[in-house]
């Protein structure tokens, strides 16, 4: 598994994401065997590198593992100082690397960082324009709207060939996203039903009980449509819509995704709902970033007509929960066809937090002697079948770059897609204001007014 030479180049390794998803998946992939020889951590603050290991684990609350300590060194770099670059490249010739070597760069950093950073890193020699075995890792958003995005990709493109570049967004590889395409075709019950004519709405559904926090700044920026919906929302609803890929392979699969997101639209007869909850404008004065969206997405494809897809997400409401819920149109029983016995629909749910797992509503006859139908769940625990440590979503992401497996990884015709969705939903949302909705509530359409 070893290579030599391989490195890693974590750009913001004093951030929040580095200290509390990258650092801890490295941790947990050196459990194993990770392939790395170095891992470079680049920042500004004047640190070396058991300064660095300490900072780390005070900043992320957890032991780094000697292997890890071992491999990580840290270098102190701000993104815009290219002597800083040339003295990285001489510290990585020092100890005598070979340069075929895999080079993977993580740049944990916001978007309009990575186009300087690039350039920068080839000025040094530390990337090559079009070399299959130097990586870029690039963080969400990629982009503020399908303009900036398309800006960015604009720029990027004479500096770094598309196969080197990998989006992540990390819902991807979390396990039961990864086992959507599992449920839909290995199981004859539903490749069957997977369509308009059985299916009434699908609910994405990703909210939690935490407000913006630390992540301020960032957010108010992004808001929910930009920082949820965009990316991973619209991404688990291309995994339930999208046709039945050719293949399993990758580019296969983000083709199937592709074409279904292009299809999606607005309904024009449920506009999106936007609301930002109260206490938040006391953060930021004035404010009117959106802290909650609901959106209801059709899809111009036969197989989809009559379906409602419904995207959702959230700050400080009533749980925390991500599921997909699908809403199967409801059944009327006829028994001796003298009477008829209405018959819950069925429900499938795909859960994704807190739960790992799947439910399934369906309707069984009421115990005793007569004919009552009454639904029941089936309910299956993904998670309570993993034995020791279960594989986080960035270990997935960070081996499948290593590998060079794009599976998990979203391409810039999807983002592009993706793009032109959220900003059709913004657009929407702001004609009819923002609601104003208390902490904690549990339907967040029933309170507050618009502002
Ligand atoms: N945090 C998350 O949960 C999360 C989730 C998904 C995606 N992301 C994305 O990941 C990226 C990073 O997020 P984050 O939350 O880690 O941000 P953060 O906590 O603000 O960290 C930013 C990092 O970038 C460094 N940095 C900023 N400007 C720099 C400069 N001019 N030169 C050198 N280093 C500089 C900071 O170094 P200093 O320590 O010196 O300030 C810090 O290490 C963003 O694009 C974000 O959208 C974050």
């Amino acid at each position: 598994m070893e290579s030599r030479g391989a490195l890693l180049c974590i750009f913001g390794a004093t951030g929040d994401l580095a200290a509390k998803k990258i650092l801890p998946a490295l941790q947990q992939w050196s459990n194993d065997n990770i392939p790395f020889e170095r891992i470079w951590c680049l920042g500004r603050r004047p640190l070396d590198g058991p300064g660095y290991h300490a900072f780390i684990e005070a900043k992320g609350n957890f032991r780094l593992n000697q292997r890890l300590k071992k491999a990580i060194d840290y270098h102190r770099l701000a993104f815009d100082d290219a002597a800083a670059y040339h003295s990285l490249a001489d510290r990585i010739g020092a100890e005598g690397f070979d340069p075929a070597a895999k080079r993977l760069f993580f740049l944990a950093v916001k978007p309009e960082d990575v186009v300087p950073i690039i350039v920068q890193l080839q000025a040094a020699g530390l990337f090559a324009t079009g070399k299959p075995e130097h990586r870029l890792l690039l963080e969400k958003p990629f982009g503020e709207s399908l303009e900036s995005a398309a800006a960015i990709q604009q720029r990027l493109l004479p500096l770094a060939a598309e196969e080197q570049m990998y989006r992540i967004d990390h819902y991807l590889g979390k396990e039961m996203i990864r086992n959507i395409l599992t449920i839909r075709f290995a199981n004859r019950i539903f490749t069957e039903s997977w369509h308009g004519g059985a299916i009434e709405t699908v609910e994405v559904i990703s909210i939690e009980t935490s407000g913006v926090e630390e992540r301020l700044d960032y957010y108010d920026r992004a808001g929910a449509v930009n920082d949820m919906v965009q990316s991973h929302l619209l991404q688990m609803a291309a995994l339930v819509a999208m046709d039945t890929p050719q293949t399993l392979e990758p580019e296969s699969i983000r083709r199937a995704k592709i074409d279904v997101l292009k299809q999606m639209r607005l309904d024009s007869l449920h506009p999106p709902v936007i609301g930002q909850y109260a206490g938040y404008a006391a953060q930021v004065p004035g404010s009117t970033t959106e802290t909650f969206v609901e959106a209801t997405l059709r899809i111009d494809a036969p197989q989809w007509q009559g379906t409602r897809f419904v995207v959702r997400t959230g700050k400080k409401l009533g749980e925390k929960r991500t599921e997909i819920r699908l809403h199967f149109r409801p059944t009327r029983l006829c028994l001796n066809c003298s009477e008829t016995l209405e018959a819950a629909p069925n429900q499938l749910v795909i859960e994704v937090f807190p739960q790992e797992g799947v439910q399934l509503r369906f309707n069984s006859k009421t115990p005793g002697y007569g004919y009552g139908v009454e639904p029941v769940t089936a309910d299956y625990c993904h998670s309570c079948r993993m034995i020791g440590n279960k594989p986080e979503a960035y270990v997935k992401l960070l081996k499948n770059a290593w590998s060079g497996d794009k599976t998990l990884f979203a391409g810039f015709a999807e983002l592009q897609a993706q793009w032109r969705i959220a900003d059709e939903i913004q657009a929407a949302a702001r004609e009819h204001g923002l609601v104003v909705y208390p902490p904690g509530v549990w339907d967040m359409r029933e309170q507050g007014g618009a502002t």
